[in-house]
């Protein structure tokens, strides 16, 4: 059976869980395969709106299996909270939430970790706070690392940690930290967590290999965007895993084969989070256009609450993610937020040093010197969140998406022009 992937061509934010939530009617199972709390995917119905960031974007449907894969780093403590407002909302979460026993444990020493490398303004990213990169760091180097399947043996649990915590302690008195962490403590706290998510954690492998040869439909649920990949994104300001399709594989146990559709999401505009080089940017402040797309589009991050900067649409950035992402259609989605506007400029190539490019340069502190070079499009001053089909749209709005479809080369399969799940245009 074919599987789906819902991914998102910039920085994050593209509205992905709005995406996933539409199609995971038609699918058995949502996977997430990369990341951890750091994402914030927001989905409305109608007067409900729910926030998810560590859990797959399915568990709001209790007939959809929801899969958390080996390749995410999982909190225990976000996990039960996020279990427990669903639960407090009136949504079942039982058996269709599976926890891959492979998945990585962040503790609390992961996220003074990140503290503390956050407060050097030399080498601030930006991060979300959540303990990813230092706990997928543990991951990669092995020796300092805990899968959740080992939170289920409690002996096995505390002699690690006794390994691990002095260790750990060391390296953050080195970075300045007065207050170090005690094993055996940390032991009885996660041992608490782990007795409550116990009917979660399985083997998602094999429970996706059996879905896979019982033709289930799987709709694979990307966190962060292509630009934030840790190998292709604009390192260093990445995230610490493979938000590509690519990341799949890894991080779910399903091989690349079986992923025959893949969906890449694009906002209207661009936004992104934290540190790094974003040639679009709109900082034309207080009163500016940038101010006024942040504002009407309610850009302010979803697990951090920060602002998001913002700026224009960067299709040489699309073309260079769409092809890594292998997309075969996108969605454009926000587009309510422009109406108003008297004109739109997208970004068809970059000034680099004196000469026009139209490639993505292959390093960050290039792009940094990047100047965008934009086509002017009229805007359309009508409000479009009741359209329904592309013939209610006003033909500006029309030919702004046409022009994005000729620039990036993809057909556009949705259009969203507001948050609810009704407020979709499907082509
Ligand atoms: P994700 O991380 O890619 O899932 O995206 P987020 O949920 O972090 O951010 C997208 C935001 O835009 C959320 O607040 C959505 O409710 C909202 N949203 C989604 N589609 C639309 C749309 O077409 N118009 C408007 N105005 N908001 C939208
Ligand atoms: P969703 O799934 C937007 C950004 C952070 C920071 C960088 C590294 O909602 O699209 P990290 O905490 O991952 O080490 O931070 O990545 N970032 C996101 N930005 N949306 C996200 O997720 C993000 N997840 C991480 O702001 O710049
Ligand atoms: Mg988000």
């Amino acid at each position: 059976m074919p599987a789906t992937c819902v991914v998102g061509l910039q920085w994050g934010d593209e509205a992905k869980g709005k995406i996933v939530d539409l199609l995971s009617d038609r699918h058995d199972f949502v996977v997430r395969y990369n990341g951890g709390a750091n994402a914030g995917h927001t989905i409305v119905w109608g007067d409900r709106t729910f926030k998810l960031s560590l859990l797959p974007t399915g568990v709001l449907k209790p007939q959809v299996t929801s899969v958390i894969g080996n390749g995410l780093v999982v909190y225990p403590p976000r996990f039960l909270e996020e279990v427990d407002q669903l639960l407090a909302a009136g949504v079942p979460v039982g058996k269709n939430l599976v926890l891959s026993d492979h998945a990585h444990v962040i503790f609390l020493y992961h996220m003074e970790e990140e503290r503390l490398a956050e407060a050097d303004a030399e080498g601030k990213l930006g991060t979300t706070g959540r303990g990813i990169g230092p706990c997928y760091q543990d991951k990669v180097g092995r020796r300092f690392a805990i899968r959740i399947g080992e939170l289920l043996n409690p002996t096995h649990l505390r002699d690690r940690l006794r390994h691990i915590v002095p260790v750990k302690n060391k390296l953050l008195a080195a970075f300045g930290s007065t207050t170090p962490f005690n094993a055996d403590k940390l032991c009885v706290e996660y041992l608490g967590y782990a007795e409550r998510m116990r009917s979660h954690i399985g083997d998602t492998v094999r429970i996706l290999h059996d879905g896979l040869a019982a033709g289930k439909n799987l709709l694979f649920e990307a966190a962060q965007g292509s630009l934030l990949d840790v190998d292709h994104g604009t390192y260093p300001y990445v995230t610490s895993s493979s938000s590509l399709p690519s990341g799949i594989w890894t991080g779910s146990g399903v091989p690349a084969r079986n992923v025959t559709r893949i969906i890449g999401v694009v906002k209207a505009y661009t936004t992104r989070v934290g540190r790094g080089p974003f040639p679009t940017e709109l900082d034309d402040g207080p009163t500016g256009i940038g101010e006024r797309i942040r504002k009407i589009g309610r850009e302010f991050g979803t697990v951090t609450g920060r602002p998001r900067r913002v700026g224009w649409l960067d299709t040489v950035a699309l073309r260079y993610t769409s092809a890594l992402a292998g997309t075969d259609e996108i969605t454009v989605m926000l587009l309510d937020v422009l109406s108003g506007l008297t004109e739109l400029k997208i970004c068809t190539a970059y000034e680099l040093d004196g000469e026009r490019i139209t490639h993505f340069p292959s390093d960050a502190y290039q792009l940094e010197r990047c100047q965008p070079v934009y086509e002017t499009m009229p805007g359309w001053s009508e409000d479009i969140t009741t359209a329904r089909a592309k013939k209610d749209l006003p033909a500006a709005a029309r030919r702004y998406v046409d022009r994005i479809r000729e620039l990036v080369g993809l057909p556009v399969s949705h259009i969203s022009v507001g948050p609810d799940r009704v407020q979709t245009i499907t082509e």
